[in-house]
């Protein structure tokens, strides 16, 4: 089939690497030159395992393309995606220019019959907003009869397992009513959904509900565990055992319990928010969703609270080093990562900070650009180098065993505050080491 997407972030870039890999040819849109051009030098602009190989493989076929011009991407694709960003406005609610403006380009250009999919996650009612403004452009040009179809097709990868995920769904979401629609996306999704059919065909408002609705419920997870281990310190309980405790519960089951640093990415944050908006505009403002981000914003803080217990407000002359920036391992996003609160808050009290991860660095250094006080280094051992304690903020895999006995030698004060729980406290302490984590007395 000819498709087109448009954005080629985290998930516009997923999508049509993994729908070219079986067999569609994929035009891929993106209104920033910078990114196309590293597309087309053979390189991706992003950090995802796996992604650059499918792409290398399907732009050699001739089933992926990367471009900026919009005439031409229009034209490619019966099925146009639109991946674009849509991030907070100033009051929480999605921005919706970027959707708003990939429609209107459909719109302008388009000469045959398009099933345009809202990839992006969007409030409930964009699809009509979709379809208006692609009508509206049709009728500037006297096209008004032309037709079209509008769906939803929320996505649900994890950036870290972006690629896994597209190819093997728990579940593809369509929200559409238009027959030709149906059949296209079915026929699109089927050879993702081959063993077990997991195509969940339902309305328009009620899929891009279902992204919402996701994510809130994974963001209210995690904050109602960050709650519990501060309440588990204060009594004497471990959070962790707490965890797979109640994790065993087939009710409860064992994904999104971890007490951390809070949550973060491009993801959760905007989404509760927009989520709680819609809520308020509707009448019925949510109590739960304000409870999620205020804890989670408190999280963000906890572990900066027990450097203040151990150290005092002023952390002049103290340097900390700083294992993990992006919000999650396997990512380079930075987006609402709690690393840059914690970070900031360091340096706001007079400390120097040295970082390090493995792959966030560079999108680190751009968003975090002149923090006074903030270095960069280049492995685990040189971030240690002269620090006098070390903070753990994401949960890498070459941080779940160090070498205990470096980060001893190295650090002056032999303190480590893990902000993910990545140890046995008795394990570690054994080793001299002071030991400050999450949950756990
Ligand atoms: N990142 C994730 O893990 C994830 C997961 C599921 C859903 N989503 C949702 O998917 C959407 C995209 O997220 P993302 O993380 O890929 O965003 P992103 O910021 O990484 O990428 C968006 C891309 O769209 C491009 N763009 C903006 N306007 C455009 C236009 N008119 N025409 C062509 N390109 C345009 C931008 O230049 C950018 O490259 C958002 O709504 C997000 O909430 C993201």
């Amino acid at each position: 089939m000819k498709v087109t997407v448009i954005g080629t972030g985290y998930v516009g870039l997923v999508t049509g690497a993994c729908l070219s890999e079986m067999g569609n040819h994929v035009v891929c849109l993106d209104v920033d030159p910078a990114k196309i051009k590293i597309l087309n030098e053979g390189g991706i602009p992003i950090h995802e395992p796996g992604l650059l190989d499918v792409v290398r493989r399907n732009v050699a076929a001739g089933r992926l393309e990367f471009t900026t011009d919009i005439e031409r991407s229009v034209a490619h694709g019966t099925i146009q995606f639109i991946a674009v960003g849509t991030p907070p406005d100033e009051d929480g609610s999605a921005d919706l220019q970027y959707v708003t403006a990939a429609a209107r380009n459909i719109g302008r250009t388009m000469t045959d019959f398009k099933v345009i999919v809202d990839k992006s996650t969007v409030p409930v009612g964009t699809g009509d907003k979709v379809r208006a403004a692609v009508a509206d452009e049709l009728a500037r040009r006297g096209l008004a009869e032309m037709e079209f179809a509008v769906c939803s097709n929320p996505e649900f990868l994890k950036e870290g397992a972006a690629v896994a995920d597209f190819m093997r769904p728990d579940r593809v979401v369509v929200g559409a009513e238009d027959e030709r629609a149906i059949l296209l996306m079915r026929a699109l999704y089927q050879p993702f959904v081959r063993n077990r059919d997991r195509l969940l065909i339902m309305d328009v408002k009620s899929a891009e509900f279902t992204k919402y609705a996701a994510n809130a419920m994974l963001a209210t997870r995690i904050s109602f565990m960050n709650e519990l281990s501060r309440l588990a310190e204060k009594v004497g309980a471990d959070i962790e055992l707490v965890r797979v405790g109640i994790g065993s519960d087939p009710r409860i089951g064992t994904h999104f319990l971890y007490a951390g640093a809070g949550y973060g990415g491009s993801c959760f944050p905007k989404d509760v928010k927009a989520l709680a908006m819609t809520s308020a505009e509707m009448g019925i403002p949510s109590k739960m969703l304000k409870a999620v981000e205020e804890v989670n914003e408190e999280q963000k803080l906890v572990l900066v609270n027990k450097v203040v217990a151990q150290y005092g407000e002023d952390l002049s002359g103290k340097t900390f080093a700083v294992w993990g920036l992006a919000f999650k391992p396997n990512t380079d996003d930075m987006r609402e990562a709690p690393s840059r609160v914690i970070i900031g808050e360091l340096l706001k009290r007079g400390a120097k900070v040295q970082a390090y991860d493995p792959v966030a660095a560079a999108e680190a250094q751009r968003v975090m650009q002149g923090w006074d006080g903030l270095s960069y280094a280049e492995g685990q051992k040189q971030a240690l180098e002269g620090a006098d304690a070390l903070l753990i903020v994401t949960e890498w895999k070459e941080f779940r065993t160090p070498d205990f006995e470096a980060i001893r030698d190295s650090l002056t004060d032999k303190v480590v505050f893990d902000g993910r729980n990545l140890y046995e406290p008795e394990l570690i302490r054994s080793f001299g080491l002071a030991y400050h984590s999450i949950g756990r007395s």
